[in-house]
């Protein structure tokens, strides 16, 4: 298990598969893939792509039935910095993608993913793409974790219904001192750029945009999307 203070990579492979509580939606993409979706994973139940992949069974845990556009991952009140994150999800052809749960999880303001259900820890939250392809979350501004220097960052994993499930890149933000260029260069660039320069809005609010796009550099992705079985991936 993974402690408070070490950080989820999302790709880290740190993980067994566990179950997950059904809910209508994830019925419906099970019985979508039964009928010859997506790559599955050792008999894990959703079809994950991009292995290894750590952590992505627990983003179907407590996943609304029906997320909206817009979703909290911090509630209201949590202590720390308020700070949206939005953006648009687009095809590897720029065409937006509606329809498209984005999950998103952080530590808190002390740099700690507070203890729940899951070890994502009680900061995580699912939005569904619209029309246009846009997602946003209002949150907080996570710290990175302490006495580390690891930096400030948002795992972010994607997930198109009935297809494939995928970590990408972490938000991370361009003024964070602990963004060294070393972390830099170790970014992969899945989903596309992670790396946000966040601003201050006129209330005080940081604004930053985590554009996505499908597939981008996620081994794997081009033989689940043509539902070839296994995805070869990681
Ligand atoms: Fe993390």
């Amino acid at each position: 298990m993974t402690t408070d203070t070490e950080r989820t990579t999302g790709g880290g492979g740190r993980e067994a598969a566990r179950g997950a509580p059904g809910v209508p939606w994830r019925v419906l993409l099970a019985a979508a893939l039964a009928l010859g979706g997506c790559a599955r994973d050792g008999g894990a139940a959703e079809p994950v792509v991009g292995r290894p992949c750590e952590g992505c069974e627990i983003v179907f845990e407590g996943m609304p039935a029906a997320p909206g556009a817009s979703a909290r991952i911090a509630p209201e009140g949590e202590p720390g910095e308020p700070m949206v994150v939005e953006g648009i999800v687009r095809n590897a052809a720029g065409k937006a993608a509606p329809g498209v749960v984005v999950y998103g999880y952080h530590t808190d303001a002390n740099g700690i993913y507070p203890r729940a259900a899951t070890r994502h820890g009680r900061l995580r939250g699912w939005a569904r793409t619209g029309p246009d392809g846009g997602y946003r979350f209002d949150t907080i501004r996570p710290a990175g974790y302490p006495g580390t220097a690891i930096p400030q960052h948002v795992h972010f994993h994607v997930l198109e219904p009935g297809r494939c499930t995928y970590y990408v890149d972490d938000l991370l933000f361009d003024d964070d001192p602990r963004l060294t260029e070393a972390e830099r260069e170790r970014q992969q660039g899945r989903g596309g750029p992670g790396i946000a320069r966040p601003e201050r809005d006129a209330t005080g609010i940081w604004r930053a945009r985590r554009d996505l796009v499908l597939g981008e550099r996620v081994p794997g992705y081009d033989e689940c999307e043509r539902g070839e079985g296994r995805s070869g991936g990681g």
